[in-house]
């Protein structure tokens, strides 16, 4: 299990298989944080934005944007950040702007495996450092990465990196990185999943790599979009309510499978007749709110 409480961490990396509810559960997770007192920024690095429509603010397009106090959203393209890394590096624009556009440097960047996980986490970061340009010192980061199949390889890549690389400034930026997410009172994984069986069986890889790759399981695993649990004899009769029953049960029995994996804090968290919104965010960030620690003694 992890020491510090979920609420505490400065760097949260949300992953799941496609179409779970990362991005709803990111949000809400922000709500949760920025309510205890945290100034939190949800980073999402999939170019279609939804952090907006989720927090109710305007969309990022690339630069951060206040979604409420101490609640901020920025979607960030990673050839942007590497191109920024390339700036930092090489102090004449020109010079820099020639590196980032010439055919070899898109064709390394392309090429080289991990390269752009490791240039958006070193973007987060910064951010938590308070040394991203044109972005408030915030102390949490919570990364909605696209479905990348696993979110360990986005864990694991920051050490790849550095392996491959060896020096020069995305060499040492990859280290940073690997130090960073490899220590617990910083940095923790939050999976997420439906309770039906590939998302699960996803979920339990993700947990065994995890485990075999940074020796701890995820923080939180956040099983969404329960179904009600079937009330039995009191069910209505007819073709819908045998249809809840029927979710349900594929439900449990997949809750059961997270269950015996023990995975750490499992939450819960149901599926809302409501639409892609704040509203869905506000909902599910009250279900959130007793998984993750701290209260509100994050404030600082
Ligand atoms: N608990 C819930 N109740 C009702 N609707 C939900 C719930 N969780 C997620 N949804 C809806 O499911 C859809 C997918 O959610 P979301 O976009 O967060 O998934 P994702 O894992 O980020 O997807 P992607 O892999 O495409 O990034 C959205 O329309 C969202 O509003
Ligand atoms: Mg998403």
């Amino acid at each position: 299990m992890s020491s510090a409480p979920l609420a505490a961490k400065s760097l949260l990396v949300v992953t799941g298989k496609g179409g779970v509810g990362k991005s709803v559960i990111a949000a809400a997770l922000a709500r949760v944080l920025a309510d205890a007192g945290r100034r939190v920024l949800v980073l999402e690095s999939d170019p279609r934005e939804s952090q907006h429509v989720l927090l109710g603010c305007e969309p990022s397009g690339g630069g951060v944007v206040t979604a409420a106090p101490g609640l901020f959203v920025q979607n960030v393209d990673p050839y942007a950040a590497i191109e920024e890394r390339v700036r930092e590096q090489v102090k004449v624009a020109a010079l820099s702007r020639r590196i980032c556009r010439s055919e070899a440097f898109r064709t390394f960047v392309a090429g080289a495996p991990g390269l752009s996980d490791v240039a958006v986490l070193g973007h987060a970061l910064r951010l938590v450092a308070g040394a991203a340009r044109g972005a408030p010192r915030v102390d949490t980061v919570i990364l909605d990465a696209p479905a990348t199949g696993h979110g360990v390889s986005l864990l694991e890549a920051p050490a790849l990196v550095a392996d491959v690389v060896g020096g020069g400034p995305f060499g040492e930026l990859a280290r940073d990185v690997a130090e960073y997410v490899a220590d617990e009172e910083r940095a923790a994984l939050v999976a997420v999943t439906t309770a039906e069986e590939m998302p699960v069986d996803e979920l339990l890889e993700l947990c065994a790599a995890l485990r075999a790759g940074v020796g701890r399981p995820p923080a939180l695993v956040a099983v969404n979009a329960l179904y009600p649990p079937w009330p039995g004899d009191d069910a209505p009769p007819g073709p819908h309510a045998e249809l809840w029953r029927r979710r349900r049960a594929v439900n449990d029995r997949e809750l059961a499978r997270v269950r015996r994996a023990r995975p750490g804090v499992i939450a819960e968290l149901p599926l809302l007749a409501l639409a892609r919104g704040p509203a869905l965010v506000a909902a599910l960030a009250e279900a959130l709110r007793p998984h993750a620690g701290g209260g509100r003694e994050g404030r600082d």
